[in-house]
């Protein structure tokens, strides 16, 4: 199986999780991607729903589902996304999309956070996956010197504008033993907007595609 059908293969099982809701939270990637598409079976029970990014908006407007903002919600019953890196503790590295901000505010507000990724995201140590930090524009540099002083080597990721007129550094070569200390450590640093760490909000499930199928951790 390709990576594409693992990843479509996992945006299908997390449909159980879409059920009933009239009201959902929706994650930015790929993966999700093949769950948007899939939501257009929902449209008639689905009022509508909050969006990580411009991109997903898009998407979610294409497929007929309209975009709700989550200062009208209130706390979400389920939040679906996908992970860079996810370990056995449901805690995840996220935003190589770059939408990694957004992404951990409607996690954070969100009762249920479903993470769907295929099995090569799993791993026992988070940072291999370069760690994506948003900052402002103006503190890059001096953000990028803390992040050596961490023991990374910070790549800008030249070009990339976020959602939010942020920019974004990729670490390198950050072994992340204790996550949600580090999550907290990089969210202090002046000028840094979120850090793609989500330990201190992890994940409530996450579903592995794999060539032996669904795995659900929960
Ligand atoms: C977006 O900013 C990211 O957090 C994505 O959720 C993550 O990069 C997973 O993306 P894929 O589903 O494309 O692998």
């Amino acid at each position: 199986m390709t990576q594409d059908e693992l990843k479509k293969k996992v945006a299908e099982a997390a449909l159980q999780y879409v059920k009933g809701l009239s009201v959902l939270g929706v994650g930015t990637g790929s993966t999700v991607n093949f769950l948007i598409d899939m939501l257009a079976e929902f449209k008639s029970q689905i009022d509508g729903a909050v969006s990580s990014s411009e991109g997903t908006t898009a998407k979610l407007k294409k497929v007929g589902i309209p975009v709700l903002d989550l200062n009208d919600t209130g706390t979400l019953e389920v939040y679906i996304d996908g992970a860079d890196e996810v370990n056995e503790h449901f805690q995840m590295i996220k935003g190589g999309g770059g939408a990694l901000t957004r992404e951990k505010i409607i996690g954070a507000a969100s009762k249920k956070f479903v993470c769907i990724a295929d099995a090569s995201k799993y791993v026992g140590t988070l940072g291999k996956f370069p760690l994506p930090v948003e900052v402002l524009p103006m503190a890059r540099s001096y953000v990028a010197r803390e992040m050596v002083k961490l023991g990374g080597q910070p790549v800008w990721r030249e070009g990339f504008i976020s959602d939010n007129g942020g920019q974004i550094l990729d670490v390198h070569n950050l072994t992340i033993l204790n996550p949600v200390e580090m999550e907290k450590e990089i969210n202090n640093i002046p000028g840094v907007i979120t850090v793609g760490i989500f330990a201190i909000r992890p994940a409530d499930i996450v579903l592995l595609g794999s060539a032996e199928g669904i795995k659900t951790l929960q």
